[in-house]
């Protein structure tokens, strides 16, 4: 059986401590997983136990499936040095083929790779989220934090060689490890890489702004790879222009080469759509149709904006909200007649730009509240916590669905939701979302910027008639299905063939 190797900085299966000591396993939150899961067949939502004993069966097309993952706290690292060589054991857990290794690194190199640079500088970088005339600024403590992220990179390329069989292909994940495809090439020539960015790729005047050194080894890193994949024509063309600023390296935008150093680099693109019928499966479930009664009698029959969110900078809570506020003060009609639910699950908190964005989301709610609720109408709910069949109730329910990101890899919010509408929602889109290649016909497009182009928007959605809208919903619905996790997995490894 062929072998194929995942890393990513997050696993399919995350720990929690007791008092006692004890371990608890869950599934692995984050949209990076549920892509992956479907197609590792690691734990699923929730992993239900398994008698232990049971047979896996093969997954990822018959391949045999590590998938190399970092310790993400306290719970994790105990879990890690508990199992022989950091490799878990899940018996008992509905894991199809996979099996998990999770990688003890020292708590502070963790959190100067993930926290300083994967997500404040990388995800910054391609989410165009700096603040230049503040940051970003890269001083001795940067520095000291990139090296933490070269170690990180290189524990990852360590695992892999030393667990990789011969000619295996090894599959890394995102902006996390992006030098992890080189440094495993020089471990294991003999391996087939592909390295997949989640997030989009900056254009190279803002990713010129990360020091050069840095830049290119980022675009070195990556150039590693036999293969690196993008979600979108328009990510994978910018990672080809920032290539071109890279001493000695050949680009050809049409074959989509680039060459470098006696080493060629095919860059490719792969949507990433849902698994309908698993999902459609999931929301089937009995948590899932309580919440949906419970969410339908404390709105009553009032039409239902939503939009499900991690509370994330580049996600434009406080714009989507302010588009919703315009919409109340100019169109008075619709006090009453509607009501918006925003869901945001808790994200990256031990950054203070996430609790202050947060905080900022809260003040923008209550400040509508304040202004237009009445006795009997709650003009907007909020909830920031994590509640996943609420989510998929809220989609069941949604008349419109507000998708409206300053810059995103994809978004699979704007596809699992019309393939969840029960009577056909209006999708209104950034176009600066990835899923705005695939869904632009039947989507109500926006500069998300643009609040007062966000709120007439949504009022055309909401006006517009229930046939039509349908018909535009089972369209996208379509197109949301057409790339399932399964086959965008797939292309991947057979581009390495
Ligand atoms: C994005 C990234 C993923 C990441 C997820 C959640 O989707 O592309 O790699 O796992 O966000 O972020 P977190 O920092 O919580 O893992």
């Amino acid at each position: 059986m062929s072998q194929v190797l995942v890393a990513s900085n997050r696993g399919p299966v995350s720990f929690s401590l007791s008092d006692d000591g004890g371990l608890t396993m869950r599934r692995g939150g984050g949209g990076l997983v549920s892509g992956l899961a479907a197609v590792t067949g690691a734990p699923r939502d929730p992993g239900p136990p398994r008698p232990a004993g049971t047979e896996r069966e093969p997954s990822a097309g018959g391949a045999d499936v590590l998938w190399v993952c970092a310790s993400l706290g306290e719970a994790d690292r105990t879990a890690a040095r508990r199992s022989p060589d950091g490799r878990l054991d899940l018996a008992g857990y509905e894991t199809g083929g996979a099996a998990v290794r999770m990688l003890d690194i020292p708590e502070a190199t963790f959190d100067r790779a993930y926290n300083g640079v994967a997500n404040s500088t990388l995800w910054f970088v391609h989410h165009l989220l700096y603040d230049t005339p503040r940051n970003p600024h890269f001083d001795a403590r940067a520095r000291r934090d990139w090296q933490s992220y070269e170690a990180y990179n290189a524990a990852f390329a360590d695992a892999l060689a030393r667990d990789a069989a011969e000619g295996a292909k090894a599959a890394i994940q995102d902006y996390h490890l992006s030098l992890a495809p080189r440094m495993l090439r020089d471990r294991r020539p003999d391996l087939k890489i592909v390295h997949f960015s989640h997030t989009p790729w900056a254009p190279p005047e803002y990713f010129g702004l990360l020091p050069d050194d840095i830049g290119a080894q980022i675009l070195l890193g990556i150039l590693g790879a036999d293969h690196a994949g993008f979600l979108t024509e328009r990510w994978a063309s910018a990672f080809l222009d920032c290539c071109e600023l890279l001493p000695g390296a050949r680009v050809d935008h049409v074959a989509r080469t680039v060459s470098c150093s006696g080493h060629t680099t095919r860059v490719g693109v792969h949507g990433l759509g849902v698994d309908g019928t698993a999902l459609r499966q999931r929301a089937a479930e009995q948590d899932v149709v309580e919440r949906a009664r419970a969410l339908r009698e404390q709105v009553g029959d009032r039409r239902l904006i939503v939009r499900i969110d991690r509370t994330e900078l580049s996600k434009n809570i406080v714009r989507g909200l302010a588009a919703y506020r315009e919409l109340l003060v100019n169109h008075p009609e619709w006090r009453g007649r509607v009501v918006h639910l925003a869901f945001a699950y808790p994200s990256r908190y031990d950054l203070p730009e996430y609790r202050e964005y947060t905080a900022a989301v809260r003040r923008m709610a209550e400040q509508i509240s304040d202004e237009f609720g009445t006795a009997d109408w709650e003009p907007l709910i909020l909830q920031v916590n994590d509640d996943y069949p609420r989510s998929l109730a809220a989609y069941g329910l949604a008349d419109v669905l507000l998708v409206n990101p300053i810059r995103d890899g994809m978004n699979l919010v704007a596809k699992e939701g019309p393939v969840l509408s029960r009577h056909g929602c209006a999708l209104v889109l950034s176009r600066e979302a990835g899923a705005a290649a695939e869904l632009s016909e039947d989507a109500l497009m926006v500069n998300p910027y643009d609040v007062s182009q966000t709120a007439e928007a949504l009022r055309q959605a909401l006006l517009m008639p229930r046939a039509r809208r349908a018909e535009r919903c089972a369209r996208l619905a379509d197109a949301a299905t057409a790339l399932p996790p399964q086959r965008w997995f797939a292309d991947q490894l057979a581009a390495l063939d």
